[in-house]
């Protein structure tokens, strides 16, 4: 089993912004407990991060692994782009969010994504990475 954690706009500053909603790791470290939970697991990773819309819908498009856990970002409320990669393949994406986007602005509360992915997990800081790859190792 592959998994690939896809990370897109503004994620690479995550530990550096707006840490009261998003803590104080750093993308990396996030990568690295993830990467130790599916390895523990039996399990393989492969990280990307994109501020690009394009690139993110290049690699869904190219991708071998088994899997996506993808953090779209602020892509999530408003591109099609990536919307309609995600649709355009077979592998399952779960779509994350470390905030609990519900209880935030309005704007964020809808995804436009959301109906092409296998499910969502949302609220749950770094965990929701964990959580997402754990839905694929069951
Ligand atoms: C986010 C939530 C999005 O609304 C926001 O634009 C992000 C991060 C999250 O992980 O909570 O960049 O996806």
């Amino acid at each position: 089993m592959k998994l690939l954690i896809l990370n897109g706009v503004n994620l690479n500053m995550t530990g550096r912004r707006e840490k009261g909603v998003y803590g104080t790791r750093t993308l990396e470290e996030i990568n690295a407990e993830i990467e130790a939970f599916c390895k523990a697991r039996g399990a393989e990773c492969e990280f990307f991060q994109s501020n690009l819309e394009g690139e993110l819908c290049t690699k869904i498009q190219q991708t071998d692994a088994d899997g996506i856990v993808l953090n779209a970002g602020a892509f999530t409320h408003y591109s099609y782009a990536l919307r309609d990669a995600i649709a355009s393949v077979d592998t399952p994406v779960v779509e994350v969010h470390m905030s609990n986007v519900h209880a935030r602005e309005e704007f964020r509360r809808h995804s436009v994504i959301s109906e092409v992915c296998r499910g969502s997990v949302v609220g749950f800081g770094k965990n929701s990475y964990i959580l997402a790859a754990e839905s694929f190792l069951l």
